[in-house]
């Protein structure tokens, strides 16, 4: 949750300052002198600064250098005097965002509290939703999606980590953006890529640092775990954190503290953690690559996506689905697929899994020229590209076919004989024998 820290020596005006944010639904921390303040902003993550001008140990605009230091983030709103106008002028110069006259009414102090922490929100929002999330629905009736399903509720109704395994393109982010949205107070969600950074970068992007931790670094920065405080961070590909950054994470995760590359002082954030991989983990923990006790910590709640050869029923579910989305998308008005097609659909593998279906349905319905959707000549489905050799028997291929076009033609034998090529008789004798 959002924190408004107060500095103000005169405890009647910092209690009831404290009481209206508390009202407005942030956090509010109290600090009577300016030493005080600095303590607090070195391990706490403040958002808004209120601060007064006559402070005992120090004059406010005169911490405000020091504020930045630490807590570059942070807006800072001046309390100054009746008779101060050149000291407001001075403090929006050292970089205090707004000030409010004393004395004020509250309202004007719940108007420019409230105001600040929208646009603070707004920009962060911007920054870390930019994808677009128009297609985020979760498909799946399928018996093998069943505990993925109640997983994913329990997994919404607590803070705890969360592990999702499954093979590539069988919805992991999908899965973890549906944790997230389900939640009640869910704030942000940041997404973090183990598996494309060199360990140096991976740390500083996650924790940030602190100025002068190395060359290049002129300023303090955030790092992704702290915008994420009061959210979900998802850590993809966890399979590929180095070793050596393993000890950090593992300790955010038990304690809730962190420190910034080339920092000393503890942070402490509140993030729900999910991670994802498509590496058999175990595999990874038993060859010494995965700390045992990092793997314990993540898979509390444990998610498993089956992949789609496992997920039968739901192949045509989805592949209706996008042909719909691509249809809006596209401004196309196909009416569906062919029997053909649903055979084709049912009978392929998927090593793709849902991600590869996506993609060609997208790709099906711009080429389409036709109301019913039937697979080009070079899709993969049809079994003309090459890289699609099937190792198994003729027999085993075709039993699989004609069980798959069955199906598709809800089990109306004439029909299938039909789209097979053959005779009733000769349906009836293939199916018999097996
Ligand atoms: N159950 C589902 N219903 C509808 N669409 C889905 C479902 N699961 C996944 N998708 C879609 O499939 C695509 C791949 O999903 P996602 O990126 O979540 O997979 P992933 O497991 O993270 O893959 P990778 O391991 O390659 O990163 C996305 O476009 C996603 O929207
Ligand atoms: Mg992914």
């Amino acid at each position: 949750m959002a924190t408004v820290l107060i500095v103000d020596d005169a405890e009647d005006i910092s209690f009831s300052l404290g009481n209206l944010v508390k009202k407005e639904g942030f956090t509010p921390v109290i600090a009577a002198t300016g030493n005080e303040a600095l303590a607090i902003l070195k391990t706490n993550i403040i958002d808004l600064i209120f601060l007064d001008i006559g402070l005992p140990d120090i004059n406010g605009i005169k911490l405000i250098p020091a504020i930045r230091e630490i807590a570059a983030d942070s807006d800072i709103v001046m309390l100054t005097g009746r008779n101060e106008a050149k000291s407001a002028v001075d403090s929006l110069k050292a970089g205090a965002v707004d000030y409010i006259v004393k004395p004020f009414e509250l309202i004007e102090f719940t108007t420019s509290l409230n105001r600040l922490m929208q646009s603070r929100l707004a920009s962060k929002m911007a920054a870390i939703q930019s994808q677009k999330d128009d297609d985020s629905t979760m498909i799946g009736e399928s018996q093998a999606m069943q505990p993925v399903k109640e997983a994913l509720a329990t997994a919404a109704e607590v803070k705890s980590p969360v592990l999702i395994t499954g093979e590539t393109g069988t919805g992991k982010e999908l899965a973890a953006k549906a944790v997230h949205q389900q939640q009640t107070n869910k704030g942000v969600f940041v997404k973090v890529d183990c598996g494309t950074l060199s360990a140096n970068l991976i740390e500083s992007e996650l924790f940030g640092y602190e100025k002068g931790a190395f060359t290049d670094a002129q300023a303090s920065k955030k790092g992704l775990v702290e915008i994420a405080d009061g959210g979900t961070l998802f850590l993809d590909e966890i399979g590929n954190l180095p070793i050596s950054l393993q000890p950090k994470l593992l300790r955010l995760i038990a304690d809730s503290t962190f420190r910034r590359v080339g920092g000393t002082r503890d942070i402490k954030v509140s993030v729900r953690i999910i991670a994802a991989t498509n590496n058999n983990i175990e595999q990874q923990v038993a060859n010494g690559h995965f700390r045992q006790d990092l793997f314990y910590r993540l898979n509390v709640i444990p998610i498993h996506l089956p992949p789609l050869r496992q997920r039968q029923d739901d192949i045509v579910l989805l592949a209706e689905y996008y042909l719909h989305y691509f249809n809006r998308e596209l401004k196309k008005n196909i009416k569906g697929f062919t029997d053909i097609a649903r055979a084709n659909l049912l009978s392929h593998d998927w090593p793709g899994n849902i991600r590869e279906l996506r993609n060609l349905v997208e790709r099906e319905v711009i080429f389409c020229k036709s109301e019913w959707l039937q697979f080009q000549g070079d899709s993969p489905l049809t079994g003309k590209g090459e890289d699609n050799v099937q190792m198994a028997s003729l027999a085993e291929l075709e039993r699989k076919h004609i069980a798959n076009v069955l199906k598709a033609c809800n089990n109306n034998k004439s029909k299938a004989a039909e789209i097979l090529g053959i005779t009733r008789t000769t349906l009836r004798t293939k199916t018999e024998t097996g």
